[in-house]
Protein backbone atom coordinates (compact mmCIF):
# COMPACT_ATOMS: atom_id res chain seq x y z
CA UNK A 1 0.00 0.00 0.00
CA UNK A 2 1.44 3.55 -0.97
CA UNK A 3 2.25 5.42 1.67
CA UNK A 4 0.18 8.61 2.98
CA UNK A 5 2.86 10.49 4.57
CA UNK A 6 4.25 11.72 1.81
CA UNK A 7 0.69 12.54 0.02
CA UNK A 8 -0.60 13.58 3.35
CA UNK A 9 -4.65 14.19 3.37
CA UNK A 10 -5.97 17.80 4.19
CA UNK A 11 -9.12 18.10 6.98
CA UNK A 12 -11.87 19.50 5.70
CA UNK A 13 -13.34 21.95 7.94
CA UNK A 14 -17.37 22.63 7.30
CA UNK A 15 -17.43 26.39 7.04
CA UNK A 16 -20.13 27.79 9.46
CA UNK A 17 -23.75 28.06 8.89
CA UNK A 18 -25.07 31.11 7.25
CA UNK A 19 -26.83 33.38 9.93
CA UNK A 20 -28.58 34.90 7.18
CA UNK A 21 -32.41 34.51 6.91
CA UNK A 22 -32.31 32.70 3.54
CA UNK A 23 -35.87 32.25 1.57
CA UNK A 24 -35.40 28.22 2.25
CA UNK A 25 -37.41 25.36 -0.28
CA UNK A 26 -39.52 23.31 1.53
CA UNK A 27 -37.53 19.66 -0.02
CA UNK A 28 -39.39 16.08 0.65
CA UNK A 29 -36.78 13.89 2.38
CA UNK A 30 -36.90 10.68 1.41
CA UNK A 31 -35.51 8.07 4.33
CA UNK A 32 -34.19 5.35 2.27
CA UNK A 33 -33.55 3.14 5.86
CA UNK A 34 -37.57 2.24 5.21
CA UNK A 35 -36.73 1.28 1.53
CA UNK A 36 -36.98 -2.65 2.83
CA UNK A 37 -40.19 -2.58 4.40
CA UNK A 38 -43.52 -2.78 2.06
CA UNK A 39 -45.22 -0.22 3.61
CA UNK A 40 -42.39 2.12 3.65
CA UNK A 41 -41.20 1.36 0.65
CA UNK A 42 -44.98 2.59 -0.84
CA UNK A 43 -44.45 5.25 0.98
CA UNK A 44 -41.22 6.42 -0.36
CA UNK A 45 -42.70 5.74 -3.84
CA UNK A 46 -45.52 8.35 -3.14
CA UNK A 47 -43.03 10.76 -1.68
CA UNK A 48 -40.70 10.13 -4.95
CA UNK A 49 -43.66 11.09 -7.20
CA UNK A 50 -44.71 14.26 -5.02
CA UNK A 51 -41.67 15.44 -5.01
CA UNK A 52 -40.53 15.14 -8.65
CA UNK A 53 -43.58 15.96 -10.43
CA UNK A 54 -43.87 19.23 -8.20
CA UNK A 55 -40.24 20.74 -7.05
CA UNK A 56 -37.93 18.51 -9.04
CA UNK A 57 -35.41 18.13 -5.88
CA UNK A 58 -35.76 15.92 -2.89
CA UNK A 59 -33.29 15.14 0.48
CA UNK A 60 -31.97 11.79 1.09
CA UNK A 61 -31.24 10.28 4.48
CA UNK A 62 -31.02 6.44 5.13
CA UNK A 63 -28.29 6.31 2.28
CA UNK A 64 -26.35 3.95 4.08
CA UNK A 65 -22.76 6.62 4.05
CA UNK A 66 -21.96 6.55 7.27
CA UNK A 67 -20.56 9.59 8.74
CA UNK A 68 -16.73 8.66 8.75
CA UNK A 69 -16.97 7.45 5.34
CA UNK A 70 -18.57 10.73 4.45
CA UNK A 71 -16.11 12.86 6.19
CA UNK A 72 -13.22 11.03 4.74
CA UNK A 73 -14.58 11.80 0.83
CA UNK A 74 -15.01 15.38 2.17
CA UNK A 75 -11.14 15.44 3.15
CA UNK A 76 -9.89 13.74 -0.03
CA UNK A 77 -12.54 16.26 -2.19
CA UNK A 78 -11.10 18.94 -0.18
CA UNK A 79 -7.55 18.37 -0.75
CA UNK A 80 -8.11 17.26 -4.53
CA UNK A 81 -9.51 20.70 -5.08
CA UNK A 82 -7.00 22.89 -3.17
CA UNK A 83 -3.70 21.05 -5.21
CA UNK A 84 -1.85 23.77 -6.71
CA UNK A 85 -2.97 24.59 -10.64
CA UNK A 86 0.37 23.08 -11.86
CA UNK A 87 -0.18 19.81 -10.01
CA UNK A 88 -3.85 19.74 -11.33
CA UNK A 89 -2.39 20.77 -14.95
CA UNK A 90 -1.11 16.65 -14.59
CA UNK A 91 -4.23 15.29 -14.34
CA UNK A 92 -6.32 17.33 -16.70
CA UNK A 93 -8.68 15.98 -19.36
CA UNK A 94 -6.68 16.45 -22.76
CA UNK A 95 -8.59 17.84 -26.22
CA UNK A 96 -8.47 14.27 -27.48
CA UNK A 97 -10.06 12.41 -24.66
CA UNK A 98 -12.97 15.43 -24.53
CA UNK A 99 -13.56 15.34 -28.18
CA UNK A 100 -14.32 11.39 -27.81
CA UNK A 101 -16.54 12.39 -24.85
CA UNK A 102 -14.08 11.25 -22.10
CA UNK A 103 -14.86 13.46 -19.04
CA UNK A 104 -12.41 12.34 -16.53
CA UNK A 105 -9.90 14.04 -14.55
CA UNK A 106 -9.15 17.75 -13.83
CA UNK A 107 -11.45 20.46 -16.14
CA UNK A 108 -8.97 22.88 -18.66
CA UNK A 109 -8.22 25.09 -16.20
CA UNK A 110 -10.72 28.40 -17.09
CA UNK A 111 -12.38 25.80 -19.64
CA UNK A 112 -15.55 26.75 -21.61
CA UNK A 113 -18.51 27.67 -20.16
CA UNK A 114 -17.16 27.88 -16.42
CA UNK A 115 -15.75 30.79 -14.39
CA UNK A 116 -12.09 30.24 -13.73
CA UNK A 117 -13.28 30.04 -9.98
CA UNK A 118 -15.39 26.70 -11.01
CA UNK A 119 -12.88 23.81 -10.51
CA UNK A 120 -13.79 19.89 -10.32
CA UNK A 121 -12.07 16.22 -10.94
CA UNK A 122 -14.16 13.47 -12.68
CA UNK A 123 -13.92 9.84 -11.89
CA UNK A 124 -15.69 7.52 -14.19
CA UNK A 125 -17.63 4.69 -13.06
CA UNK A 126 -16.65 2.82 -16.26
CA UNK A 127 -13.79 4.38 -17.23
CA UNK A 128 -10.07 3.25 -18.03
CA UNK A 129 -8.38 1.61 -14.71
CA UNK A 130 -5.53 2.67 -16.45
CA UNK A 131 -5.88 6.41 -15.91
CA UNK A 132 -3.64 8.36 -12.98
CA UNK A 133 -4.98 9.91 -10.06
CA UNK A 134 -3.28 12.49 -8.23
CA UNK A 135 -0.97 10.26 -5.64
CA UNK A 136 -3.21 11.37 -2.79
CA UNK A 137 -5.88 9.80 -3.92
CA UNK A 138 -3.73 6.22 -4.63
CA UNK A 139 -4.57 5.10 -1.37
CA UNK A 140 -8.02 5.56 -0.83
CA UNK A 141 -9.44 4.16 -4.37
CA UNK A 142 -10.37 1.48 -2.63
CA UNK A 143 -13.17 2.65 -0.44
CA UNK A 144 -13.61 5.83 -2.79
CA UNK A 145 -14.84 3.24 -5.47
CA UNK A 146 -16.82 1.78 -2.58
CA UNK A 147 -18.51 4.68 -1.78
CA UNK A 148 -18.90 5.47 -6.06
CA UNK A 149 -20.58 1.74 -6.49
CA UNK A 150 -22.45 2.14 -3.26
CA UNK A 151 -24.08 5.25 -4.71
CA UNK A 152 -24.67 3.51 -8.36
CA UNK A 153 -25.78 0.06 -7.01
CA UNK A 154 -27.65 1.01 -3.94
CA UNK A 155 -28.67 4.50 -4.10
CA UNK A 156 -29.39 4.93 -7.69
CA UNK A 157 -30.88 1.26 -7.94
CA UNK A 158 -33.68 2.33 -5.27
CA UNK A 159 -34.08 5.64 -6.76
CA UNK A 160 -35.26 3.53 -10.24
CA UNK A 161 -36.85 1.25 -8.19
CA UNK A 162 -39.48 3.83 -6.95
CA UNK A 163 -39.45 5.30 -10.09
CA UNK A 164 -40.77 1.57 -11.18
CA UNK A 165 -43.29 1.68 -8.44
CA UNK A 166 -44.72 5.29 -9.66
CA UNK A 167 -44.55 4.45 -13.68
CA UNK A 168 -46.70 0.82 -12.73
CA UNK A 169 -44.00 -0.88 -14.97
CA UNK A 170 -41.96 -4.36 -13.91
CA UNK A 171 -38.74 -3.10 -11.90
CA UNK A 172 -36.24 -5.21 -13.99
CA UNK A 173 -37.41 -3.45 -17.17
CA UNK A 174 -36.55 0.10 -15.56
CA UNK A 175 -33.53 -1.41 -14.18
CA UNK A 176 -32.18 -2.46 -17.67
CA UNK A 177 -32.27 0.75 -18.63
CA UNK A 178 -29.33 1.92 -16.18
CA UNK A 179 -27.22 -1.64 -16.44
CA UNK A 180 -23.81 -0.94 -14.53
CA UNK A 181 -21.48 -0.71 -16.90
CA UNK A 182 -23.28 0.35 -19.97
CA UNK A 183 -22.98 4.26 -19.70
CA UNK A 184 -19.42 5.30 -20.62
CA UNK A 185 -20.62 9.29 -18.71
CA UNK A 186 -21.69 8.40 -15.86
CA UNK A 187 -18.83 9.96 -13.06
CA UNK A 188 -18.37 10.74 -9.40
CA UNK A 189 -17.23 14.46 -9.24
CA UNK A 190 -14.94 16.19 -5.88
CA UNK A 191 -15.45 20.01 -7.26
CA UNK A 192 -14.97 23.27 -5.75
CA UNK A 193 -16.29 26.70 -6.36
CA UNK A 194 -13.52 29.86 -4.95
CA UNK A 195 -15.00 33.21 -4.30
CA UNK A 196 -15.57 35.08 -7.18
CA UNK A 197 -13.77 38.37 -7.47
CA UNK A 198 -15.70 41.87 -7.26
CA UNK A 199 -15.52 42.43 -10.77
CA UNK A 200 -16.24 38.61 -11.67
CA UNK A 201 -19.44 39.00 -9.55
CA UNK A 202 -20.57 41.66 -11.31
CA UNK A 203 -19.74 40.44 -14.44
CA UNK A 204 -21.76 37.66 -13.65
CA UNK A 205 -24.61 39.37 -12.30
CA UNK A 206 -23.39 36.93 -8.92
CA UNK A 207 -23.67 33.71 -10.68
CA UNK A 208 -21.29 31.14 -10.40
CA UNK A 209 -23.20 29.01 -12.83
CA UNK A 210 -26.47 30.39 -14.58
CA UNK A 211 -29.93 28.77 -14.36
CA UNK A 212 -30.01 25.68 -15.78
CA UNK A 213 -31.37 21.73 -15.92
CA UNK A 214 -29.14 19.01 -15.34
CA UNK A 215 -28.40 16.68 -18.38
CA UNK A 216 -28.35 13.14 -16.77
CA UNK A 217 -31.46 10.69 -14.76
CA UNK A 218 -30.38 11.94 -11.53
CA UNK A 219 -27.74 14.04 -10.06
CA UNK A 220 -26.94 13.12 -6.21
CA UNK A 221 -25.04 15.85 -4.26
CA UNK A 222 -23.45 15.50 -0.79
CA UNK A 223 -25.03 18.93 1.16
CA UNK A 224 -23.00 21.28 1.38
CA UNK A 225 -22.62 23.93 4.47
CA UNK A 226 -21.64 26.67 2.21
CA UNK A 227 -25.35 28.15 0.63
CA UNK A 228 -25.28 28.70 -3.00
CA UNK A 229 -27.53 26.54 -4.86
CA UNK A 230 -30.64 28.10 -5.66
CA UNK A 231 -33.77 25.89 -7.15
CA UNK A 232 -36.38 27.40 -9.10
CA UNK A 233 -40.18 26.36 -7.25
CA UNK A 234 -43.29 25.51 -8.98
CA UNK A 235 -44.64 29.50 -8.44
CA UNK A 236 -41.58 30.51 -10.96
CA UNK A 237 -39.60 32.09 -7.68
CA UNK A 238 -35.60 31.21 -7.10
CA UNK A 239 -35.33 29.27 -3.53
CA UNK A 240 -32.18 28.59 -1.52
CA UNK A 241 -31.64 25.21 -0.87
CA UNK A 242 -31.05 24.55 3.27
CA UNK A 243 -27.86 22.86 4.55
CA UNK A 244 -28.50 19.40 6.39
CA UNK A 245 -25.55 17.49 7.68
CA UNK A 246 -24.46 14.06 5.70
CA UNK A 247 -28.09 14.54 3.96
CA UNK A 248 -27.85 13.79 -0.03
CA UNK A 249 -30.28 16.18 -1.95
CA UNK A 250 -31.12 15.01 -5.31
CA UNK A 251 -32.73 16.42 -8.73
CA UNK A 252 -33.99 14.68 -11.94
CA UNK A 253 -32.45 15.35 -15.44
CA UNK A 254 -33.59 16.14 -18.57
CA UNK A 255 -32.96 12.20 -19.85
CA UNK A 256 -35.38 11.34 -16.96
CA UNK A 257 -37.49 14.26 -18.14
CA UNK A 258 -37.68 13.14 -21.98
CA UNK A 259 -37.90 9.44 -20.67
CA UNK A 260 -41.12 10.37 -18.51
CA UNK A 261 -42.71 12.54 -21.48
CA UNK A 262 -42.35 15.44 -18.67
CA UNK A 263 -44.28 13.96 -16.08
CA UNK A 264 -41.27 14.22 -14.14
CA UNK A 265 -39.43 17.71 -14.31
CA UNK A 266 -35.97 18.37 -14.45
CA UNK A 267 -36.13 21.66 -12.58
CA UNK A 268 -33.98 25.07 -13.16
CA UNK A 269 -31.40 25.70 -10.50
CA UNK A 270 -28.36 27.47 -9.86
CA UNK A 271 -25.02 28.74 -8.05
CA UNK A 272 -25.09 31.96 -6.84
CA UNK A 273 -22.63 33.90 -4.60
CA UNK A 274 -23.10 32.99 -1.29
CA UNK A 275 -24.85 35.04 1.43
CA UNK A 276 -22.56 37.87 2.92
CA UNK A 277 -20.99 35.30 5.89
CA UNK A 278 -20.01 32.86 3.57
CA UNK A 279 -18.74 34.73 0.65
CA UNK A 280 -15.52 34.02 1.94
CA UNK A 281 -15.48 30.32 2.11
CA UNK A 282 -14.24 27.68 -0.20
CA UNK A 283 -16.89 25.65 -1.10
CA UNK A 284 -16.47 21.82 -1.62
CA UNK A 285 -18.73 19.24 -2.83
CA UNK A 286 -19.05 15.85 -3.83
CA UNK A 287 -21.95 14.81 -6.98
CA UNK A 288 -23.08 11.83 -8.58
CA UNK A 289 -24.67 12.03 -12.31
CA UNK A 290 -26.10 8.77 -13.26
CA UNK A 291 -26.95 8.25 -16.47
CA UNK A 292 -28.76 5.60 -19.14
CA UNK A 293 -27.14 3.54 -20.96
CA UNK A 294 -25.09 4.89 -24.46
CA UNK A 295 -28.03 3.45 -26.38
CA UNK A 296 -31.27 3.75 -25.02
CA UNK A 297 -33.45 6.07 -26.75
CA UNK A 298 -34.45 8.95 -24.75
CA UNK A 299 -38.24 9.26 -25.58
CA UNK A 300 -40.97 8.43 -23.13
CA UNK A 301 -41.14 5.02 -21.82
CA UNK A 302 -43.33 2.68 -23.94
CA UNK A 303 -44.56 0.31 -20.99
CA UNK A 304 -45.77 2.79 -18.49
CA UNK A 305 -49.41 2.56 -17.99
CA UNK A 306 -49.03 5.75 -15.81
CA UNK A 307 -47.62 7.62 -18.48
CA UNK A 308 -50.25 6.61 -21.41
CA UNK A 309 -53.02 7.25 -18.95
CA UNK A 310 -51.78 10.67 -17.78
CA UNK A 311 -51.36 11.73 -21.35
CA UNK A 312 -46.55 11.73 -21.09
CA UNK A 313 -46.25 9.21 -23.77
CA UNK A 314 -45.27 11.69 -26.60
CA UNK A 315 -41.75 12.56 -27.00
CA UNK A 316 -41.20 16.33 -25.64
CA UNK A 317 -39.36 17.25 -28.68
CA UNK A 318 -41.00 15.69 -31.56
CA UNK A 319 -38.35 17.07 -34.08
CA UNK A 320 -35.44 14.69 -32.59
CA UNK A 321 -34.66 11.31 -30.38
CA UNK A 322 -31.58 11.03 -29.33
CA UNK A 323 -29.79 7.92 -27.92
CA UNK A 324 -28.51 8.75 -24.43
CA UNK A 325 -24.71 9.40 -25.88
CA UNK A 326 -26.05 11.61 -29.02
CA UNK A 327 -28.11 13.80 -26.06
CA UNK A 328 -25.10 14.36 -24.13
CA UNK A 329 -23.48 15.43 -27.49
CA UNK A 330 -25.92 17.43 -28.22
CA UNK A 331 -26.31 19.24 -24.76
CA UNK A 332 -22.34 19.78 -24.87
CA UNK A 333 -23.46 22.18 -28.04
CA UNK A 334 -26.23 23.87 -26.36
CA UNK A 335 -29.51 22.17 -27.20
CA UNK A 336 -32.05 22.56 -24.75
CA UNK A 337 -30.43 25.11 -23.02
CA UNK A 338 -32.54 27.25 -20.87
CA UNK A 339 -32.13 31.18 -19.70
CA UNK A 340 -34.32 31.56 -16.91
CA UNK A 341 -32.22 33.89 -14.67
CA UNK A 342 -34.91 36.87 -15.30
CA UNK A 343 -34.54 38.27 -11.99
CA UNK A 344 -31.32 39.11 -12.53
CA UNK A 345 -31.44 40.59 -15.80
CA UNK A 346 -28.56 41.12 -18.09
CA UNK A 347 -27.04 44.47 -19.09
CA UNK A 348 -25.17 44.12 -22.27
CA UNK A 349 -22.91 46.79 -21.27
CA UNK A 350 -22.05 45.17 -17.40
CA UNK A 351 -22.49 41.36 -18.08
CA UNK A 352 -20.98 38.76 -19.75
CA UNK A 353 -22.15 35.04 -19.85
CA UNK A 354 -19.57 32.18 -20.06
CA UNK A 355 -21.94 29.36 -20.10
CA UNK A 356 -23.47 30.08 -23.75
CA UNK A 357 -20.14 30.29 -25.34
CA UNK A 358 -20.23 28.23 -28.28
CA UNK A 359 -23.89 27.48 -28.40
CA UNK A 360 -25.02 25.69 -31.50
CA UNK A 361 -28.67 25.96 -30.86
CA UNK A 362 -31.00 28.34 -29.38
CA UNK A 363 -31.77 29.14 -25.84
CA UNK A 364 -35.22 27.65 -24.56
CA UNK A 365 -37.25 30.71 -23.68
CA UNK A 366 -39.50 28.13 -21.71
CA UNK A 367 -39.18 24.98 -19.88
CA UNK A 368 -39.83 22.28 -21.54
CA UNK A 369 -42.94 21.43 -19.33
CA UNK A 370 -44.69 24.91 -18.47
CA UNK A 371 -43.90 25.93 -14.97
CA UNK A 372 -47.01 28.39 -13.17
CA UNK A 373 -45.44 31.79 -13.09
CA UNK A 374 -43.18 30.91 -15.95
CA UNK A 375 -45.11 31.14 -19.51
FE1 LIG B 1 -26.88 21.39 -11.94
Amino acid sequence: MASTISCPISKWIPAPSSKERLDYIQLVNLDLSRFDDLEGRQELARDFYKAFTEEGFLTLSGHGISEEVWAQQMDLAYTTMTLPPEEKALYEVTPEEDKQGIYAGFKEAGGKGFHREIDFYNMLLNGSKERIHPPHLNPYMEETRKVMLHVRDDIQRKLLILLAMCLEMPEEELLATHKPGLSSSEYYRYMSYSPLSEEATIKSRGLFMPGHADWGTFSILFSQPVCALQVLDKTGVFKWVEYIPNVMIVNIGQCLELLTGGLFRATIHRVVTPPQDQKKELRVGIFYFSRPNDDLLIEPLRNSPVLRRLGFDKPLDPNITYTATGFLEAKKNGYLKPDFDFDRPRDAKLHSDPFREGDSFSVLAKPLVAVPGIS
